[in-house]
């Protein structure tokens, strides 16, 4: 299974959730890969901080679009699920991270540039589905703020779209900044509501990824 993580936009929160999701899985006994595919390399360096006693999350970098469609293919032979965190660009790699995806994750944070960005996501998604018909995809509400007007305009707009928004959300929470810099996930560190939530998060897109499989 192979679960993409991408945008158009920069810091929407595609690095977050992939290492969160990672952990989530790596924890429940599933065998992880993660694929780095913005230049930045956060999720590269991220694993780099990882301690050793923690559950493995088999990490590396690859950000040449015919170098993905290759390795990945051969990487995901070996592993259970392979995350791929996008790069924010309207590029070919953008576009082979969603080829190779059975489902893509597209993390909103609430306001009207990611808004925007995302019309423009919607045909970038709606060509790749006439080569992978395969794929679905999922918004995913992060940075999300209790109480905000803003919020609830988002969920309308995003409930109008042709892609479903997952129920899971992302808060604004500290704890999803602070556990990077010591390679953890929400689940391993010590707010247990973000931690509930990357849960939440993973739970969900394994349920939407295992009624797929059945169908197929
Ligand atoms: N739910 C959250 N609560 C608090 N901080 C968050 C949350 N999600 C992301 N962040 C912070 O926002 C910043 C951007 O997040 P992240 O790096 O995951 O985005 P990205 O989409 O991968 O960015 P890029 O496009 O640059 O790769 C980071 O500093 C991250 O720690
Ligand atoms: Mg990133």
């Amino acid at each position: 299974m192979i679960i993409s993580v991408v945008s158009l936009k920069g810091g929407t929160g595609k690095s977050t959730i992939s290492q969160n999701l990672a952990v989530c899985y790596a924890h429940s006994g599933y065998k992880v890969t993660l694929v780095d595919t913005d230049v930045n390399g956060s999720s590269l360096r991220w694993s780099g901080l990882r301690s050793d006693d923690l559950p493995r999350i088999t990490t590396l970098a690859l950000n040449d679009g015919n170098a993905l469609r290759k390795n990945a293919k051969l990487l995901h032979a070996d592993c259970d699920i392979m995350i791929i965190d996008g790069t924010p660009a309207l590029s070919e790699l953008a576009s082979t991270t969603l080829l190779l995806a059975d489902i893509a994750l597209i993390p909103i944070k609430p306001g009207p540039l990611d808004i925007w960005a995302t019309e423009k996501f919607l045909e970038k998604y709606e060509n790749v589905r006439t080569l992978n018909d395969g794929l679905s995809a999922n918004f995913v509400l992060n940075q999300f703020i209790y109480r905000s007007n803003l919020g609830q305009e988002v969920v309308d707009v995003l409930n109008d779209m042709p892609i479903p928004l997952l129920k899971s959300i992302l808060h604004t929470r500290v704890a999803f900044s602070e556990c990077i810099s010591g390679g953890l996930g929400a689940f391993e560190y010590k707010d247990p509501k973000a931690a509930a939530e990357s849960v939440s998060l993973a739970n969900e897109v394994i349920e939407i990824l295992e009624n797929k499989l059945q169908k197929k």
